[in-house]
């Protein structure tokens, strides 16, 4: 019995070093010990034959035979599911069913959202988005807004000239540093009732906490027959409710702009002291931009009977809305492309 197992022992190690398929060594496992009537198991059958003097010195040598066995068969499966491995490394460079790591992208920038924003809120109240020049006409830009070329006002605006040979005093053109000359263009190219959102890019030669040389602004401008400036302040408290939460409040205080008559400042309630006064507000309140009743020269020069109609008008930097809105000290932040600012909208 001995000798039997002796055989067998040996007749397995020299198959499993000359067999390299790994689904054939399980076969041959499963042959040898695993199944019940394998060949081990037949002959540790042969024990009952044994006298009982004889049995504990063969049960003996079937364990460790069989321990040898068990060795044999997972020495030879490791060495072969190694080798398949680095097969596998030099024949598959790239293991296609491998997760990739997506890459990073980006999103729009938070003023083209506010934009698209602005525009939506206004649209909701029946205006329609409309687009003008940024390289501008001066008269466009001034004299058609009833800002003569000697009205200081001019020099507020601080503006960007083109230069071209041929341009004279009139014909001079700019780069807009505002959005209202888009109002004569509509005026021009519609028909009473006019309800227009304009926004865009828009540029003055400034740099500093609160200004960028290029930045955007938003233009409103509503035209029709007997627009009391009721409308006005329900149109603007609609957006500020919508765009800066449902709690805040809006004011206008009178003002003077060439181009309304009367001319208002907006103020929204401030949202950081809650209107109590702080650093950074007036008495509770932050200024947003300006607006008024639009002055009767303004229609004659967009070919509106001003004698038929009236209506208003506002315009807003969209950087300031945003900032307020987020609580972002300085303007320049928004354009210095830094990602720990930019991932948070
Ligand atoms: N264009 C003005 C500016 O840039 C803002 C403005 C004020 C626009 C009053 C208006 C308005 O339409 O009615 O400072």
């Amino acid at each position: 019995m001995k000798e039997t197992l002796k055989k067998l022992l040996e007749a397995t190690l020299e198959r499993l070093q000359s067999s390299s398929d790994l689904t054939a060594v399980d076969k041959f496992k499963f042959e040898i010990l695993d199944r019940k009537d394998s060949e081990y198991a037949k002959i540790s059958m042969q024990m009952r034959d044994l006298s009982k003097e004889e049995r504990p010195e063969m049960g003996k040598y079937l364990n460790e035979i069989k321990q040898q066995l068990e060795t044999g068969f997972s020495v030879r499966i490791n060495e072969l599911k190694h080798a398949r491995l680095s097969i596998l490394e030099t024949v598959e460079h790239e293991d296609m069913t491998f997760p990739v790591a997506s890459a990073p992208t980006g999103h729009i920038h938070p003023i083209t959202q506010a934009y698209f924003e602005i525009v939506e809120i206004f649209g909701e109240m029946g205006f329609s988005f409309a687009e003008g020049p940024e390289v501008e006409w001066f008269w466009y830009a001034f004299e058609s807004l009833n800002m003569p070329i000697s009205h200081p006002a001019s020099d507020d605006f601080e503006t960007y000239y083109v230069k071209h040979p041929e341009h004279d005093e009139h014909g001079r053109m700019v780069l807009r540093p505002h959005t209202s000359p888009v109002q004569i263009r509509s005026m021009q190219n519609q028909k009473p009732p006019i309800r227009v959102v304009v926004p865009g890019k828009t540029y003055r030669p400034n740099y500093d906490v609160s200004h960028t040389p290029m930045f955007h602004q938003f233009e409103g401008l509503l035209v029709d027959k007997n627009v009391s400036i009721g409308t006005l302040v329900g149109t603007l408290d609609y957006f500020v409710k919508k765009f800066f939460g449902s709690d805040q409040k809006v004011r206008i205080r009178p003002y003077h702009f060439q181009f309304t008559e009367p001319s208002f400042e907006v103020d929204i309630s401030c949202s950081i002291c809650g209107g109590e006064g702080c650093r950074l507000c007036k008495e509770g309140w932050l200024e947003l931009g300006g607006c008024g009743m639009v002055h009767p020269v303004v229609l004659e020069n967009g070919g509106v009977d001003s004698s038929v109609y009236n209506g208003f008008a506002f315009g807003w930097g969209i950087e300031r809305c945003v900032n307020i809105r987020s609580g972002i000290p300085d303007i320049r932040m928004i354009y210095e492309g830094e990602l720990r600012l930019l991932e948070q909208f």
